[in-house]
């Protein structure tokens, strides 16, 4: 049977059915047992993951073993500078920090100043003002100065050169037809890619985890068929679904299509009007049909973001859960909530985005961690 959705990591089409994604990927579901292990260690619990929003993972469980040995771990993850960010892209940060907080460990996060040129129609100039755009917005997440390095590609990449040209041996043609897509009409920027958004994977000895929407799962496939051969630990990757665009839940939200996106720089006005005019309702379209047949919540953009994105209070949820799946709560009112709750994750976001000046040096170049990794040349030797 032909899939009616498709995700790459270019391009969701579609409504994901999220468990065949699992089954079609080979991926593993976060199942409560490793989610409970996982809120343990981390003495807390995390929203996204709690309502399941962070769903799929690869090797987690392999992780926790080696931190509760003492091994221990870091993590990766990583943007494309094609344009400003959108809510969608920042979750992905937010649950990197918390991991950080609570494990305390090194994040490596790769700004592809090379792939984005290479598969998007865009000039250096606006690449280089979405870099320096989207490292503030990652900057005003709340990373540990001493414990996070950003870095640009084209900036960087004497300091990963060996490692990437041997990683680059080690993938074929086919294996980057059949795992992306490529065709012959691709160029070969975007061949040589998978080599690069890897090399962060082998940073350190101890064993790489990643999280990131599943959309980007394909790389790690490819790491984790490599990485052995150059005595390094398979990667671990922890899945997030897609934040859909407001206007329903086919495909994700997309910076290329702002108005049905809520930009991270949007003001309060901007989201109280995207919101009301765009979000997409599960409620019944006339007053009477509403009243008597409810809403189907699993449709509802305002419902699913305030569930998995958003409210924090589980009583809360389940009261607006049921007042709205029954018809007792309407559109309009439900969309008023998440206003203000958007509202007020952005304000504290851009207020940190504003004051993120001296963090971005830190993270970039000054801070220990940064310090250290441009003293560094990483290179990989095949144990043969
Ligand atoms: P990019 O810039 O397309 O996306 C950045 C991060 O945001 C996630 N994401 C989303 N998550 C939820 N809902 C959405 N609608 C949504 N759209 C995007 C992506 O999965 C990603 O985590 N090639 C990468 C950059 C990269 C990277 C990495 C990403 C390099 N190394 C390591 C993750 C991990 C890219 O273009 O991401």
């Amino acid at each position: 049977m032909a899939e009616d959705f498709d995700v790459t990591p270019f391009d969701v089409e579609g409504q994901v059915d999220y468990d065949r994604l699992i089954d079609k990927f080979g991926t593993e579901e976060i199942d409560e047992e490793l989610k409970e292990r996982f809120f343990d260690l981390a003495g807390d619990e995390n929203l996204y993951m709690k309502r399941d929003f962070i769903y799929s993972h690869r090797g987690l469980d392999k992780a926790l073993d080696e931190y509760e040995e003492e091994d221990g771990f870091f993590l990766y993850t990583g943007i494309g500078p094609s344009g400003k960010m959108h809510i969608g892209h920042i979750i992905s940060f937010y649950f990197t920090k918390w991991i950080q907080e609570k494990f305390d460990v090194n994040v490596y996060i790769q700004v592809t100043d090379d792939e984005k040129y290479w598969d998007r129609d865009i000039t250096d100039e606006e690449i280089d003002k979405y870099a320096e755009d989207n490292i503030r917005e990652i900057a005003a997440v709340g990373f540990d100065p001493d414990k996070t390095f950003i870095f640009r590609n084209r900036e960087y990449m004497g300091h990963m050169y060996d490692g990437i040209v041997k990683i680059a041996e080690k993938i074929n043609n086919s294996q980057a037809q059949s795992v992306f897509g490529f065709e012959g009409s691709t160029n070969i920027g975007m061949n040589f890619w998978p080599a690069i958004q890897n090399i962060p994977t082998f940073f350190e000895d101890k064993r790489c985890v990643i999280p990131a929407a599943i959309d980007q799962d394909p790389y790690w496939r490819i790491q984790r068929d490599i990485a052995e051969k150059f005595g390094h630990k398979k990667t671990a990757a922890i899945h997030s679904k897609f934040i859909p665009a407001l206007t329903g839940p086919e495909g994700k939200m997309s910076s290329s299509k702002p108005k049905t996106a809520i930009m991270l720089d949007d003001s309060p006005e901007e989201v109280e009007e995207k919101v009301k005019k765009h979000a997409y309702s599960g409620g019944g379209d006339t007053l009477e049909e509403h009243r008597e047949e409810g809403a189907d919540l699993a449709v509802d953009t305002s419902f699913q973001w305030l569930r998995n994105l958003l409210m924090e209070d589980d009583e809360r949820i389940r009261e607006i859960a049921e007042k709205y799946s029954s018809g007792e709560m309407m559109t309009g009112e439900i969309k008023e909530i998440l206003v203000e709750e958007l509202n007020e994750f952005l304000q504290e976001h851009q207020e940190r985005k504003e004051n993120a000046d001296e963090l971005v040096q830190q993270m970039m170049y000054d801070g220990e961690l940064a310090q250290e990794m441009w003293d560094r040349n990483i290179d990989l030797e095949l144990q043969r």
